[in-house]
């Protein structure tokens, strides 16, 4: 071994952790692949999570962590039979309950690691779908009960849901998507919004438009 080698443990560990990092990647484009909207949509929840965590005074290794584990947050979509997920008309209650267990199922597939990105990666499966005000699933968790992760992702996943064209529906120009999240409709309000991630996009909405119209649907 020459003087400038690394030893063979420390080789052999940054190659497995390298391979972790790869593996998780890979493992979102198993979602990805699910549904055609998803690649986009990912790529884009890395950038809206960047911006909100450095915004939040979210500080490394952290916001890293989250950054890099965010696009996974809808991974238990693996487990949502395909009549479901890509099922054209709205969704009657009943699959509306099958649709909810990408949450559990996501859980199921990240869980039980002691390894930070995929801990992290659980919280945002498990979680971006509660409300602040407890009225989401799949616990009806309140306030700051939910982990950051979730709060984060829920405004995220609204903002760029609004911003997306669905089989049901047009999409909302960047400023009916803000009013909604700020002021509310029928589905959506500032009530579900942890109200610092509400601030932040509040007073920085033009980050958010910028990177959906940057990396906008494909
Ligand atoms: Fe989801
Ligand atoms: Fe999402």
């Amino acid at each position: 071994m020459g003087a400038s080698s690394q030893p063979a443990e420390w080789n052999a560990a940054f190659l497995v952790g390298k391979a972790l990092l790869e593996t998780v990647q890979r493992l979102t484009l198993v979602a990805e692949y699910r549904d055609e909207d998803a690649h986009s949509h990912c790529r884009r929840v890395r950038y809206y999570t960047e911006f909100l965590v450095k915004q939040l005074g979210i500080s490394d290794p952290d916001s890293g962590i989250m950054v890099f584990s965010s696009p996974m947050h809808d991974i238990g979509k693996v487990g949502t039979p395909d009549s479901i997920l890509l099922k054209q008309e709205k969704l009657t209650p009943q699959e509306f309950e099958i649709i909810k267990t990408h949450t559990i199922i996501g859980e199921k597939i990240l869980g039980g690691s002691s390894n930070p990105y995929l801990e992290s990666a659980r919280k945002f499966a498990l979680h971006h779908h509660e409300r602040w005000d407890g009225s989401g699933y799949p616990f009806g968790l309140k306030g700051a009960d939910i982990p950051i992760e979730g709060r984060i992702m829920h405004l995220i996943d609204n903002y760029d849901a609004l911003r997306s064209r669905r089989p049901y529906k047009l999409p909302f120009p960047h400023e009916d998507a803000v009013r909604i999240i700020s002021e509310g409709n029928e589905i959506t309000g500032p009530k579900h919004f942890d109200p610092d991630v509400l601030d932040v996009f509040r007073s920085h909405e033009r980050t958010f438009r910028e990177i959906f119209e940057t990396l906008g649907e494909e």
